[in-house]
């Protein structure tokens, strides 16, 4: 069935199931989940449930897209991401953020856990994403392009909502928040860097490196919704500190930072006006 219709399809289910209008869509990184313990929820949806919706294969438990209000804005969560490297075709992976638009979403929010690539940057830490190096071998836009969504050609001049990201620098003055601002590079995956690759990120500009964001951005900034991203940085991957990655290092180091990381996002769509 054709891409579009199978789009429009999952949104009409959805609609159907659920009169809430959400206006922030928030896709949450791995490991990254704890914000859902602060949406009062007001309904939610497996996404086994929804027409054409990608389904993990993987895990046993499937994803669920919550709606509720965070704070006084209305929101609704991925609950479960989508990647690349699990084998979803680039149009699965962004297929939920085409659904979140047709909801009515107007700003897209992200996080993710990524290798710090900027010796100045600690384990932890949060870098807020001011633009990002797209080094994915398959882009979410390639094929006929759906005219009713966006242009062929989608500007990224502003990939990350500039007056988001001042808020944010402000709010994370205030609360003493750990935080950078930096360019993210978008991995393939699923295996970590080499040396050399690391040091080739850095050389070509890159702060971070991680294997998602960016085919949600694209998406967005095609259909013209304002995006703000934030990486927990996981692991140091410049020299002196590159050394084996186990993943109960990342988890740990994700953990420290997820508290920062959840005001900081609170904060951020309390002090935003659509
Ligand atoms: N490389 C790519 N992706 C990552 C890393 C990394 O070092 N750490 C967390 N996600």
């Amino acid at each position: 069935m054709d891409y579009l219709l199978r789009i429009k399809e999952a949104t009409d289910y959805i609609k159907q199931k659920v009169s809430f209008e959400p206006e922030y869509g928030i896709i949450l990184g791995t490991g990254l989940g704890a914000l859902v313990e602060d949406v009062k929820v007001e309904d939610s949806i497996h996404y086994e449930d929804i027409p054409h919706f990608p389904v993990s294969t993987v895990e046993s438990h499937s994803g669920t897209l919550i709606f509720g209000y965070l704070g006084d804005k209305k929101v609704v969560v991925m609950k479960g991401r989508f990647h690349f490297y699990e084998g979803y075709s680039m149009k699965e992976v962004t297929f939920p953020v085409r659904v979140m638009k047709l909801l009515g979403i107007k700003k897209l929010i992200i996080s993710n856990a990524s290798g710090a690539l900027n010796p100045g940057y600690q384990k932890s830490e949060l870098m807020i994403l001011n633009d990002h190096i797209n080094l994915q071998t398959d882009n979410p836009l390639v094929g006929k392009n759906l005219d009713e969504m966006g242009v062929r050609f989608p500007d990224m001049s502003e990939p990350y909502d500039q007056k988001m990201i001042e808020a944010a620098v402000k709010i994370g003055a205030e609360e003493n928040i750990p935080l950078h601002q930096g360019v993210y590079v978008g991995v393939n995956g699923p295996n970590l860097e080499t040396r050399a690759e690391y040091n080739m990120l850095r050389v070509i500009g890159a702060d971070a490196v991680g294997m998602s964001t960016v085919p949600e951005n694209i998406v967005a900034r095609q259909m013209d919704i304002p995006v703000f991203a934030v990486s927990v940085l996981t692991d140091l991957c410049y020299p002196g500190h590159i050394k084996k990655i186990s993943v109960e290092e990342v988890i740990e180091a994700a953990m420290k930072a997820e508290p920062y990381l959840t005001m900081l996002i609170k904060k951020v769509i309390a002090a935003d006006k659509i």
